[in-house]
């Protein structure tokens, strides 16, 4: 099966590589030259375990190549894979549709032979219908098919979603189509991965459908927390006792500071506007949306009252900065909204993340940034936990103490214990947990 890919991010890098780590041969491409010719080069642009090694191997055997020339990816293939970006478009928070139109007008004008055309980048209901008028349009001989098949893929585990995924959608009503996209998954049909045909607005819809709703799991528990803190309850008991209900599940029940990253605030938001659009709203998301926003503020609020409530002229370290482990992605990452509450307190940053730094360096004024967790928390009146990665799981805790001016530790993403860190004489204030009268954890 040829294969090409329109798109070489984080979604079209991933899909092609896995694509010829199953024996295809596929052509990726870009317009963007410097991201092509660093790709031929072997420098992958994203941060993503296990990518530089599976693009190597698949470009070594002659199975996975990149090219600049979009119309030449169209030509040689038997599928299509649409897999451009889709951002939230400035001001009216509906999707950014113009990448994906500009490359079906491209495609239009280079079929060969019958193609399957996929939308692979998460696009709004109806969008293939759009797809399929302007290739019609541009050239109306052309025999092709648009299909929907949207991503699930989570950013630091990409490849394991790829390869391992809970279900395959694919949205088409032409058999043709069909028979095609089966030969595409065979490899994962064979590990009985699900592969669900539905009709195309119910492929698109499905993709929002889920992350709307995984947005909504974390929100809901995000909430209980603060329930929790309350009355008096611990979040992650109360996680643990709904999550055993297979009907619920344990997992997306870990209080923290809200979600980031580049789908949910963005595809929950176009799915927001999708249903205001067909005046159906979806309430439920659009509360979500609401109150994951506020809490990234409200987070800040929370360091400041664990500092005596007045963080100007304090030093506050903060250890992660990425939305979440494993990426180098600093989209909408609770730390951004963190980052500026405390400037505007009055307080000096001094941060420390794996991965994030480079592209948190590109938002961020007057951030210093620490060799290790443990140069940030040097000479810091606090020091937060704001993104959970393994590094920051077993911290010389003595060490730490030692650091800080003084023993304050607002830890985000409940790593630590409250017993623990009252033992070692922090004031540890963390998520969902009972407090004492000072606000710290119990
Ligand atoms: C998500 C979806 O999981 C994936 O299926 C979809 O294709 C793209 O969007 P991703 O955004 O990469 O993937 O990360 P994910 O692991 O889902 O986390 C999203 C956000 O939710 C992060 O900010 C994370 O910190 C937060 N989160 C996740 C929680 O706060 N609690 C949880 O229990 C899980």
């Amino acid at each position: 099966m040829k294969i090409s890919v329109l798109g070489c991010g984080y979604v079209g890098l991933v899909s092609g590589a896995c694509f010829a780590d199953f024996g295809d041969t596929v052509l990726c491409a870009d317009l963007d030259e410097t991201r092509i010719a660093a790709l031929e080069r072997g420098d992958i642009p994203i941060f993503e375990p296990g990518l530089e090694q599976i693009v190597a191997s698949n470009t070594q055997s002659g199975r996975l190549s990149f090219t600049t020339d979009v119309p030449r990816a169209v030509r040689e293939a038997d599928v299509v894979f649409i897999a451009v970006g889709t951002p939230t478009r400035r001001g009216d928070g509906h999707a950014d549709l113009s990448y994906v139109y500009a490359v079906a007008e491209t495609i239009s004008k280079s079929l060969t032979g019958y193609t399957v055309i996929v939308t692979k980048s998460t696009v709004p209901v109806g969008t293939g219908d759009e797809v399929e008028r302007i290739v019609r349009q541009g050239n109306p001989d052309a025999d092709f098919s648009v299909v929907s098949n949207p991503e699930f893929l989570r950013e630091g585990a990409a490849i394991e979603d790829f390869k391992r995924p809970d279900r395959i959608v694919v949205g088409t009503d032409d058999p043709r189509a069909r028979d095609v996209m089966t030969e595409v998954y065979r490899p994962l049909f064979l590990n009985r991965s699900p592969l669900l045909f539905v009709s195309r607005r119910t492929a698109e819809l499905t993709k929002y459908a889920s992350n709307g709703f995984l947005a909504m799991k974390i929100t809901f528990i995000n909430e209980l927390a603060d329930l929790c803190e309350a009355v008096g309850a611990d979040v992650q008991d109360v996680a643990r006792g709904i999550g055993l209900d297979n009907r619920i599940g344990p997992k997306f029940l870990n209080a923290g500071p809200g979600f980031g990253g580049s789908c949910f605030p963005k595809d929950a938001l176009a799915l927001v506007k999708t249903a205001q659009d067909y005046d159906s709203p979806v309430r439920l998301v659009e509360t979500t949306v609401s109150i994951n926003d506020n809490r990234k503020r409200t987070m800040a609020q929370k360091i400041i009252a664990a500092c005596g409530g007045d963080v100007s002229g304090r030093t506050i370290a903060l250890l992660g900065l990425t939305f979440k482990p494993n990426t180098d992605d600093m989209r909408e990452a609770p730390s951004i909204a963190i980052v500026q509450a405390l400037q505007a307190g009055g307080a000096t940053i001094r941060a420390f993340d794996p991965q994030g730094m480079q592209a948190a360096a590109a938002l961020f004024d007057g951030v210093h940034y620490a060799e290790d967790a443990y140069d940030a928390a040097d000479g810091a009146d606090a020091v937060v936990i704001v993104t959970e990665w393994e590094l920051f799981r077993a911290l010389d805790l003595a060490r730490i103490k030692e650091l800080l001016r003084t023993p304050v530790m607002i830890d985000l993403r409940n790593i630590y214990r409250p017993s623990e860190m009252k033992q070692l004489g922090f004031y540890y204030s963390s998520i969902g947990r009972p407090n004492d009268a000072h606000g710290r954890s119990t």
